[in-house]
């Protein structure tokens, strides 16, 4: 079997495949997310390890697997986090998340001092919020103390090959997004490391995602129920794993993750810089290739935020049937005409990173009138999701990409009907494959890969099949088509109310 690993926001989850790319068990542990003031999201990287060594111990034991049946290991995860290690290779402090907004200042301070033009030429993208580096410079001017202890800077993921393997390392898709690498030339800018005065020592070695990083050691195998010796390979941000969990790595294949965050995620043979960085730049899980992709930061989370606070009676209800809450949601959005009525929802609940990269960004609903109900205003937070990863689409489409299918996965993904609404709003086709564990299942195929010595885009073709293809609909489409015009002008129109 494989294992893979995928370190969430909320949870990591642990998949155990087999020889033929059939998930044999799933299991995953939650754990705790800080935001100890507005617009910063913190997470201990102990809570990870520790997750992740209950995680794998219950998978072994609930599905009768043997550490010594494992052949090899996967890591995917969040990315862009910061985990600040001292000499001793303990946390200094919590990790600085994905999606927190905190550096702001840094962001300009990194743009003005390198320029724009110069940056992009260095590492392929623009200083944006949730980067690694900023939150590098962030420490040093909030707290020196710390930036003075800091022996090592690494991404959630690698904190848990530390502790599994005892090794450093990084695949080179998690790197791309610290923006301290040279995405074109696969290496370490040294270059911006220089000009941003932070020690290049601090990194870790690079690797390709099947590149074996190191094996498993003795007290990890003790915490785990694995056996010491089992080799883990580099794996990859879990971006670059999902899309390698759907089979989106050949051109005119895209793959659309539904989680918290939402992303367009199109494979690249070469390396293609968008002038304007609006969409990220970034190495692939595929050894020498490349991708480009739109990040929302609250898709899956403006959804789950109405849950949380807007649907107790439907959670209870739902409850009381034995039913999913958000298929009871989705359900109720069902009700409502594609539209909901003219009714629109601004998603950037937490800031937006593509099309606007804006950490002050905010969210809204337009358009209210006495004719809406929870089941309009249920239906336009899925379309202003859907809108907004289209803005992704259309950057991709304005770059040249040509995109045939969509391959959707995520949390979100489980919606049949979010899935056509995806496809009459795209106007493309959307697919789902027979792995439903994206990210994790990424991380196993990797490991399968380089303990196999096959290449990740055949082992793709082998393990990965469709299982239901959905066409766009021309008549919502067009429908569609005349809502997202109005949508599209909304950010411009209440950017100053959001300031
Ligand atoms: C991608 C990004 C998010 C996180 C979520 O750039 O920031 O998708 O990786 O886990």
């Amino acid at each position: 079997y494989y294992l893979g690993i995928d370190l969430g926001t909320s949870a990591v989850k642990c998949i155990l495949v087999d020889n033929h790319g059939a998930v044999k068990a799933g299991r995953s542990v939650e754990y705790p997310l800080f935001q100890p003031q507005p617009g910063w999201a913190e997470q201990e990287p102990e809570d990870w390890w520790n997750g992740t060594a209950v995680c794998i111990r219950a998978l072994l034991n609930e599905s009768g697997v043997n550490g010594n049946q494992i052949a090899g290991i996967g890591l995917s995860g969040q990315m862009h986090g910061s985990v600040f290690l001292d000499r001793r290779l303990r946390p200094i402090r919590p990790a600085l998340l994905w999606c927190d907004q905190r550096t702001e200042a840094e962001c300009r301070w990194i743009e003005q001092t390198i320029g724009r033009d110069e940056l992009s030429r260095l590492t392929g993208n623009r200083a944006l919020t949730g980067f690694t580096a900023p939150k590098a410079v962030w420490l040093r001017n909030h707290e020196p103390e710390h930036y003075k202890r800091t022996a090592h800077l690494m991404l959630p993921k690698d904190y848990v090959r530390l502790k599994l393997t005892g090794a450093f390392g990084m695949d080179l898709a998690d790197a791309s997004g610290t923006l301290l690498l040279n995405v074109a030339e696969r290496r370490w800018s040294s270059e911006l490391l220089q000009r941003l005065d932070l020690p290049e020592e601090w990194l870790p070695p690079l690797y390709e995602s099947n590149e074996v990083a190191g094996y498993v050691q003795p007290d990890a195998a003790e915490a785990t129920g694995l056996v010491p010796g089992i080799p883990v390979v580099a794996g990859g941000g879990d971006q670059a794993c999902g899309a390698v969990g759907v089979g989106a790595v050949q051109s005119g294949i895209a793959s659309v993750a539904l989680g918290t965050s939402g992303v367009v995620f199109v494979h690249d043979d070469t390396y293609q810089a968008d002038s304007e960085c609006r969409l990220h730049t970034f190495c692939h899980g595929v050894p020498g290739k490349w991708h480009r992709m739109g990040v929302m930061l609250s898709a899956g989370g403006s959804f789950q935020w109405w849950k949380n606070h807007f649907a107790c009676e439907e959670l209870e209800q739902a409850k009381a049937e034995g039913r999913d809450v958000y298929e009871y949601l989705t359900a109720l959005a069902e009700t409502a005409p594609p539209g909901s009525e003219g009714l629109l929802f601004m998603p950037y609940l937490t800031g937006e990173r593509t099309p606007y990269a804006d950490a002050k960004a905010r969210g809204g609903f337009i358009g209210l009138n006495l004719r809406h109900s929870k089941a309009h205003l249920t239906r336009t937070i899925l379309e202003g999701i859907t809108f907004g990863l289209r803005d992704s689409m259309e950057l991709i489409k304005a770059s040249g990409i040509e995109i045939r299918q969509l391959r959707v996965n995520g949390g979100g993904a489980r919606s049949r009907f979010w899935r056509q609404m995806i496809a009459d709003i795209f106007g493309l086709p959307v697919v789902t494959v027979n792995s439903t564990d994206g990210p994790a299942y990424g991380a196993a195929l990797m490991a399968a890969s380089g303990v196999l010595g096959r290449d990740i885009p055949s082992l793709c073709g082998e393990w990965i099949d469709i299982e239901d293809l959905i066409e766009p609909d021309a008549s919502s489409s067009q429908r569609y088509d005349a809502y997202y015009k109005i949508y599209r002008s909304l950010y411009g129109t209440l950017k100053q109310t959001m300031h």
